[in-house]
């Protein structure tokens, strides 16, 4: 029986394996069968559903310096923002209107979002849409402050690891940041009991298959109910400006792997993806995804939430994104939902 095989058998396995199997993604066969099967097991636990998220970047002032990050605090160029309660509560109304039933807050690391002025923010949020489910992507915080979080009503949490390798984590991030810390607040947020998201770039500087192979044994001692993938993309104002973009292929491929080895997971088709490949998020549905989050913020901030370069959907109202996006999942097999979308219990 080939890696692939063995991997569908039983996907907890080794780091050594892992390396193979990622090492398989050249041979059309191995891709076919992890994705044939990769679409079995989300039609087995959500049928034809997509879910919609409503993301509303809602800062993009950050106290950190991730060196591939467009809005990294060493950055004096990008021009930073910070949204009003009032401005938040009026995405979300939009966002409600249009259907939406689950916010993404995220943003920066922005120290203007005491825990005080959050757990207000989110009780606000929570007691005037009490259908709708609050995800936060807020980065690192105490375990009381997670759960003060958790207390005023949020639902999920959203925390790439970025990398589950000790040197790689070190040649993307400041000695001030570290790869220990970032894996005890995943543990936290499980244990608080937030539905809890990890993830990663694909493609990042210094990434290789044993860094890969990292990720995956961590996803599979982790068990987060929602894994965030998309390609790396650079930005012209980091020093990785001129490194290659992560390759959509090696996305897609990853994300039928990550659906075998978490089944029941929330699996979103990034903007990222979608930025470097016009079909981009098609194809990752058709790899395994089963969400989509398009964006909510204001329009007159849209750009400057600038993670990456060419960015798409930066120009776009709410309205017309939902409805582009509503055809072309439609177009590509999928149904557009939009329940809350919690992470089945199983
Ligand atoms: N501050 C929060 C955090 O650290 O989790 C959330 C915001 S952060 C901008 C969200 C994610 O954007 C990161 O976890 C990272 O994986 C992704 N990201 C940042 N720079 C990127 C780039 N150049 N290409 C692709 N994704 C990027
Ligand atoms: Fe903080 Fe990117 S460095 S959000």
């Amino acid at each position: 029986m080939g890696i692939a095989e063995r991997f569908i058998k039983n996907p907890h396995m080794s780091r050594e394996e892992y390396a193979e199997l990622l090492g398989m993604e050249g041979d059309a066969s191995v891709r076919e069968l992890l994705q044939t099967e990769a679409l079995h097991l989300r039609e087995r636990y959500f049928g034809k559903k997509v879910y919609i998220r409503g993301l509303i970047e809602f800062t993009n002032y950050c106290k950190n310096d991730c060196y591939y990050c467009g809005i990294r605090c060493g950055n004096r160029n990008a021009k930073r923002y910070r949204l009003t309660a009032e401005e938040i509560l009026e995405c979300c109304e939009t966002g409600h209107r249009l259907g939406f039933r689950t916010f993404v807050l995220q943003g920066g690391e922005d120290p203007f979002f005491t825990q005080e002025r959050m757990t207000d923010l989110i009780g606000q949020i929570k007691k005037r849409y009490p259908d709708c489910a609050l995800t936060l992507s807020v980065g690192e915080k105490s375990f009381e402050e997670y759960q003060a979080y958790k207390d005023a009503g949020a639902d999920r949490f959203l925390l790439r690891h970025e990398t589950a390798d000790e040197s790689h984590y070190r040649l993307l991030h400041p000695e001030k940041m570290s790869l220990s810390h970032r894996m005890e607040c995943l543990c936290n947020l499980k244990k608080i009991g937030f539905q809890t998201g990890a993830g990663f770039m694909v493609g990042s500087p210094g990434q290789t298959l044993e860094t890969l192979a990292e990720d995956l044994l961590f996803l599979d001692r982790l068990k987060p109910e929602m894994v965030g993938i998309g390609p790396f993309i650079p930005h012209h104002d980091t020093r990785f400006a001129d490194q290659p973009a992560g390759s959509v292929s090696r996305t897609l491929y990853l994300l039928s792997v990550i659906r075998i080895l978490l089944p029941s997971v929330l699996l979103p088709a990034t903007t990222a993806l979608g930025t470097l490949d016009p079909f981009g998020r098609e194809k990752g549905l058709a790899a395994g995804a089963n969400v989509v989050m398009p964006n909510l913020s204001p329009l007159s901030h849209r750009k400057e939430y600038d993670l990456y370069d060419n960015k798409i959907c930066t120009g776009d109202e709410a309205a017309e994104c939902v409805k582009c996006l509503g055809r072309r999942i439609h177009k590509a097999g999928f149904e557009l939902v939009y329940e809350r979308g919690d992470a089945p219990e199983i």
